[in-house]
Parts: structure tokens; sequence; C-alpha cells
């Protein structure tokens, strides 16, 4: 039996500008979907076990099996040629938001690889689950599978001609976060799209949002690197205002980042695609992320206590 994982992740800075080429900060959480994978005769059969919003497992199938012919096909099988039987499971969420499409592909690319025999880089892993997104995202940038498949704290820049920047920045230690689902379960592929539909629409305001967007992800990274969580917290804030103004926060994901804000959070703003998901509020020290996640659950809400900045699990 082949087994993988791959991690989950929030995006700390610039979701959707990262589409369009613009840099962004995605951090891996200690969270892994986790796959094993055995051979068998006959067809490819999935047994998902992930604990997850009500009904991300069924309402991601058909992204699922799309995603797992596309990922055979990045490996060179013949489709229809292997057949297997995958276990999804771990201690990551399905909710919407966190990458778990990504995890899973990396998790079941390892696995497939793994039961195989096939030795193949993390740099191969990525390339695979990134033709394993677009079944999932349309025209993904590769934030969410980078992040899956390297882990801990990372710059991302999609490069439409070669290779994607990707450059690791190390923060002191790991921080406490809380992650709070709305519960809505999002299509990320129509939110980009969307996104895409009033740029091109509104090309001056898109263009000086998308410049702010830009300054902030290089003033974010330097805050990181100084450990200035308080500023991280305030460039976070900022970052949630740049995408209500882009349309992709709903009242949902807006009433929790206020709640977590009233509560002490350093700061806080919706993560991944938006119209529904999740949002995460920095609570560095387990004092005050237990605070900001009780009233969070107190609010109806799923929460996920976790920390950015893990390497390794
Ligand atoms: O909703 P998620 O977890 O799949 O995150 C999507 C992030 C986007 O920037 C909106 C899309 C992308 O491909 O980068």
């Amino acid at each position: 039996m082949g087994k993988g994982s791959g991690f989950g992740k929030v995006i700390l800075f610039g979701e959707h500008f990262v589409v369009h080429g613009l840099p962004g900060i995605v951090s891996a959480i200690d969270s892994t979907t986790d796959a094993e994978v055995k051979k068998t005769i006959g067809e490819i059969s999935i047994t998902d076990e992930r604990r997850g919003a009500k009904g991300y497992v069924g309402e991601k199938k058909a992204q699922q099996l799309e995603s797992i012919d596309r990922m055979l096909k990045a490996m060179g099988f013949e489709p229809k040629a292997v057949a297997f039987n995958i276990w999804l499971g771990g201690n990551l969420p399905g909710f919407s938001g966190l990458g778990a499409s990504a995890a899973s592909s990396v998790a079941i690319a390892r696995a497939i690889a793994d039961e195989f025999n096939l030795r193949l880089s993390d740099e191969r892993i990525n390339e695979i689950a990134y033709e394993a997104e677009k079944a999932y995202a349309g025209t993904p940038s590769g934030i969410d599978n980078t992040a899956a498949t390297y882990g801990g704290l990372l710059w991302f820049k999609r490069n439409l001609n070669g290779a994607n920047d990707i450059e690791k920045i190390s923060l002191r230690q790991p921080v406490e976060i809380v992650i709070g689902s709305t519960g809505i379960v999002a299509n990320t592929k129509a939110m980009v799209e969307d996104v895409a539909e009033r740029k091109k629409k509104n090309p001056q305001k898109y263009g000086q949002i998308f410049k702010e967007a830009e300054k902030l992800a290089f003033t974010a990274k330097k805050a990181l690197l100084e450990f200035d969580l308080k500023k991280v917290g305030e460039l976070m804030n900022k970052n949630h205002s740049l995408l209500q103004e882009i349309e992709v926060s709903c009242k949902e994901l807006d009433c929790l980042v206020d709640l977590a804000l009233q509560q002490g959070a350093f700061g806080a703003k919706l993560t991944g695609g938006g119209g529904g998901g999740c949002m995460f509020a920095l609570t560095p020290t387990k004092a005050l992320q237990e605070k900001v996640a009780q009233a969070i659950e107190k609010a109806g809400h799923q929460v996920l206590r976790t920390k950015i900045g893990v390497e390794k699990l």
C-alpha cells in the first residue's frame, strides 16, 4: 500500500491577486490530508473519511474525479489503464479555503508514487498537484499546491512564462491562529472567474486595488521577517478590506472577522477564494487563541485552532 500526505494552508496575503501574477504569502498549517492507495483491478474507488463542512465531500465529487484523471495523465499513466482504491483521511477539515483540494492532490500523488515505486521529487509532486488543481480551480495560481507540497511559510509569485517564484520566509517561531468556517461551501473556480470579469469591466478601479495589494505583500513580508505581529495583523485587516472591494467577501465572513477583532485578535481576514469558506485570525498566545476560538464557536461556527509557520509535523 502507498501512503502520502499534503499540508493544509492559509493564505496570509494576496489570494485572488496571485492568480493575476501578483505576489502572495501562504503558510502551511499543522493539519494534513493523508492518502492511502492500493492497486486493484477494475475501477478507481474513493473512500473519503475527511471530516468536513456538511456537503463538502458530495459537492466536490465530480471535481475530485476529474482531478485524479488529470493527475494520472500528468504522471504518464494511460487513462483507465490503472485502477486503485484510494482512502482519504487526516486531521485537515474539508472547510473551503484551507486548500483541502490541493492537500488531497498532493497526498494522493505521493501515495500513488509510493504504491508504484516512482521516485518523484517534491518539485514533480508539486507539478502533478498543480495539474490536478485545475479541476477544482480552473486557472489556479499554484499557491495552494505549493504550500501543500513544501510546508512552511512561503512567498509565492506566479510566473506565466516559466517557473514560479517560491521563497521560504523564516518565521522566528510558529504563531497561533484561529480558523473560523462560515459553513458555506464556496466555489473557488466561479469566484476567480467573477473577479477576472469585474477587473476587465473596471480596469481603473481594479488597477488601483491591485497596486495596493502588491505593495501590501512586500510590507507584510518585511513585517513577518521582523516578527512584528502587530503590524502583520494590521496588514491582514487591510488585505481583508481590499478583498471586500473586489467583492469576494460576504456578510458571514465579515461578521466572523469583526467578532475576532472585538475579542482582541491582532488581525483577521478571509482566506482562500471567499464567498463563504473560511476566515482566520492572528492570535499569538494560547490564551488569545482560546478566547477568539470560543467566541466563534459560541456564534455557532466550527473552528480550527492551529499555527502558521509550521515546517514539519
Ligand atoms: O479557496 P482555496 O483554498 O482554493 O484558495 C484559492 C486561492 C485563490 O487565490 C482564490 C485562487 C488561486 O488559484 O490562487
